[in-house]
């Protein structure tokens, strides 16, 4: 039998103020709350694709540091610090319901009410965290030590998946995304962390440029920017199949999608090789 949660008063609250949005009530009246977050998920997704072109195209002005100085130093003011960690927000939404969604589909895990509550609880405590780091500004976290628990954790998160999602009959690009997706949790997690605990690591061309020489460094960051794009694209490819019936227009814009990630790609590892 299904359990039914009592809902706290700080939950009443939240629903209640977001209830006063008449788009949000009229769908959580009409729909349901679970289509407002699926819809939600994909928004989030969107955007991190269109933040994950507008972070290649940055950090490739670090080929002329003197540039990146330049841009960094104009966007050093508070509205784009505020937008900085405001992205935290679409990030851990997506990643902790992206993982709901795999406990879910893989894990059988159907007490969605209690997990939608941790998600609440996890991603606040998550972007308080960054703010608070972007705040205070002053401790710097050991780069191996970091990045070797992260990529462990990661690790173990995506072999779980893998083991898990090899005996579905779904198809490999189907289970490609979910694999990706669980190994992305900790990585890009840790990676906003991380550039929020070290400032200098995502603002200082100097650093960012030191950085990138460490092999372990330049590695974890290819492996990433090859499942990040993997897993954006086959996204974005989805949402065209969800609206646009198979034919010459999904396929051109299928194409579309296949010759942008290949481009961002091509782009992105170029930049990490390179510098
Ligand atoms: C950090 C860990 C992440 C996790 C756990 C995750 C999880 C997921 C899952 C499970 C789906 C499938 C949703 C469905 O079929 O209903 C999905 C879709 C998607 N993801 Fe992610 N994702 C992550 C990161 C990202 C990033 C960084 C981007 C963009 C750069 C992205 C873009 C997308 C897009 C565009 C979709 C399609 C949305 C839709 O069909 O509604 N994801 N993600």
């Amino acid at each position: 039998m299904e359990k039914t949660l009592r809902v706290t008063r700080v939950e009443s609250c939240i629903i209640s103020l977001m209830g006063r949005f008449p788009i949000l009530s009229y769908y959580a009246n009409s729909r349901g709350w679970s289509f407002l977050i699926s819809w939600g998920h994909r928004l989030a997704g969107l955007a991190l694709v269109g933040y994950v072109f507008a972070h290649i195209y940055t950090l490739s002005l670090l080929f002329t540091p003197a540039t990146f100085d330049a841009d960094m130093k104009f966007l050093h003011n508070l509205v784009f610090t505020f937008l900085e960690w405001a992205l935290a927000i679409p990030l851990i939404f997506h990643s902790l319901n992206g993982g709901r969604l795999i406990l879910y589909e893989l894990f059988h895990v159907r007490e969605d009410e209690i997990v939608i509550r941790w998600m609440v609880i996890l991603g606040l405590i998550y972007i308080f965290i960054l703010g608070f780091f972007f705040i205070a500004q002053s401790p710097q976290a050991s780069v191996p030590l970091f990045w070797s628990i992260t990529l462990v954790v990661s690790l173990v998160v995506f072999l779980l998946v893998v083991n898990k999602i090899w005996r579905t009959g779904n198809s490999i690009l189907w289970k490609l995304q979910r694999i990706t997706a669980a190994f992305m949790i900790p990585m890009l997690l840790g990676h906003m962390l991380f550039m929020h605990i070290n400032y200098l690591t995502g603002h200082d061309s100097k650093t960012i440029l030191l950085r990138l020489q460490d092999p372990f460094v330049k590695g974890m960051d290819l492996v990433l920017i090859v499942v990040l794009l993997f897993h954006a694209g086959y996204g974005v490819f989805s949402i065209i199949a969800d609206y646009i019936e198979p034919g010459p227009l999904n396929k051109s814009l299928t194409c579309l999608v296949i010759i942008v990630m290949a481009i961002s790609g091509y782009f992105g590892i170029r930049l990490i090789v390179a510098l």
